[in-house]
């Protein structure tokens, strides 16, 4: 009998082992002229890749020939091949504008489409409100994502799938958003593999990718991982120093208190944000000088959107040198289960040392995020979504809408004048119904 199950598992298990994986592939260059794709698309077929990913297309004006190019391309190298491509697509007497996501299959042929219009004006074009997917011939479903969907959807319109590809080239105002610095945290939360113009992330297992002109990576088809990552983004030149914090609500970090370790809160439109620090020993280097904020309003995303966001946010704006015995994150979210967090790093974190937590002493929306022992932190935080909203068409977010005067007030109220001149206020109400009440007990 155990000889018997023996073999069953060694069976079971072998069986297994021969297709528990796939190879993916992702084309790490800006964007690519059509010409150059063939030789690219050839080169990956030899590498033995199930899938690639393109880098989005020049906007074309032959969007017919380039379908052809690709298609006999991935026919010939016989894998499939995921390529995004704006159309021209005839409107009424006019043309509307269209990004569009193609899947090819081994054969060429066209097995998923994605489409969306490149602005809000559009007549024509619908996109699609579901999750578009595709089956391949090694057994596994993808998702097709366009890089700003990481934002727009919640987990529940990703329908429980496991593996998505992705790619565009969305440049969101507020960094986080952008998918090279979201991308991380999205996989790392939603636990799926990303293919993407990003990187080839495995869900909480984190990049799987260098910076190769070709990067390839081999991905578990259940979305089962290795070992965790600390889903953090390391900063290129480009993307520091950090955030732009103008419209958060900030407070300098106390280096003197903090060797001590203490806490702090910081609150933005009545979102508090619990901050704990503690500094190593007192190095000779002068220290960074990092900042605690927090947000709590819409911000402007994609076209004809506003996300409703809850930032926590540790950031250092110039180069980071302190050491953090412990740094830990707790707020109190409006929305369950759409947080996310935000590590930027200039150095590998340790995993053993993080800790994500939703849901923390069984307060159902509280969140927290903690790592003991950091250094090189740019940025560290908690991102939060509680809303999407889609504006109407004749509501679209411009340079002079409503929002920004809106924004102002939301500023000047609470900037630290005004609040200390309500903390004078209070102060002095606070006397004065003391006072009263003394008197009312008198009078008893
Ligand atoms: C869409 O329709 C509106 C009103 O009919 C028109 O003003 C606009 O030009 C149209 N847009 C396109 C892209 O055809
Ligand atoms: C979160 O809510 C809990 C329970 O309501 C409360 O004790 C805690 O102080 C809150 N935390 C913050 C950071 O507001
Ligand atoms: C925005 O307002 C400024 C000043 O009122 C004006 O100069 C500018 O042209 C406006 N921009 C747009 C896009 O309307």
């Amino acid at each position: 009998m155990i000889f018997l199950s023996t073999v069953v598992c060694f069976l079971c298990v072998n069986s297994l082992m021969a297709s528990e994986t796939y190879k993916a592939g992702v084309l790490q260059v800006q964007h690519k002229e059509l010409s150059e794709l063939p030789p690219s698309i050839h080169n990956a077929g030899d590498t033995g890749l199930d899938i690639l990913v393109l880098p989005p297309l020049e906007s074309t004006a032959n969007y017919d020939e380039a379908i052809d190019i690709v298609s006999s391309a991935a026919a010939q190298a016989g894998l499939y091949v995921v390529a995004h491509m704006y159309e021209k697509a005839r409107c009424q007497l006019d043309y509307e504008s269209v990004r569009s996501t193609l899947v090819f299959d081994r054969k060429g042929a066209i097995t998923a489409v994605y489409r969306k219009a490149q602005n809000s004006a559009a007549n024509c074009t619908v996109s699609d409100s579901d999750l578009v997917t595709f089956a391949t011939d090694f057994g596994v479903t993808f998702g097709v994502l366009m890089e700003e969907d990481m934002m727009l959807y919640d987990e529940k319109h990703l329908k429980g799938v496991k593996n998505f590809v992705m790619t565009g080239d969305w440049q969101a105002e507020v960094s986080f958003f952008n998918a090279a610095k979201f991308a991380p945290s999205w996989s790392y939360i939603t636990n799926a593999n990303l293919v993407s113009t990003s990187g080839i992330y495995a869900g909480k297992a984190g990049l799987k990718t260098g910076a190769d002109k070709l990067a390839v990576a081999e991905l578990h088809k259940n979305g089962d991982h290795d070992a965790p990552m600390v889903p953090s983004v390391s900063p290129s030149s480009a993307t520091f120093p950090g955030e732009d914090l103008r419209q958060f609500v900030v407070r300098p970090l106390d280096l003197e208190a903090s060797s001590q370790g203490y806490k702090e809160t910081v609150c933005h439109r009545s979102f508090c944000c619990e901050f704990y620090v503690k500094t190593g020993a007192k190095e000779k280097m002068p220290e960074s000088s990092y900042s605690f904020a927090a947000f709590n309003g819409k911000r402007p995303f994609s076209v004809n959107h506003n996300i409703g966001t809850q930032i926590c946010l540790i950031s250092v704006t110039e180069k980071p040198n302190t050491f953090f015995e412990r740094v830990s994150i707790t707020a109190n979210f409006t929305k369950q289960n759409s947080q996310y967090p935000i590590i930027q790093s200039a150095t590998v974190l340790p995993t053993e040392n993080f800790k994500f937590e939703n849901g923390v002493n069984g307060i159902p929306h509280q969140v927290t995020l903690e790592m003991i022992e950091a250094q090189n932190i740019i940025n560290f935080g908690i991102f939060g979504k509680y809303a999407t909203s889609k504006l109407e068409n004749n509501n679209v977010f411009e340079e002079n809408s409503t929002d920004s005067t809106q924004n102002e007030i939301y500023d000047y109220i609470f900037n630290e004048d005004v609040q200390e001149f309500f903390d004078y206020v209070w102060i002095r109400l606070r006397i004065l119904i003391v006072v009263v009440s003394i008197y009312i007990l008198e009078m008893m």
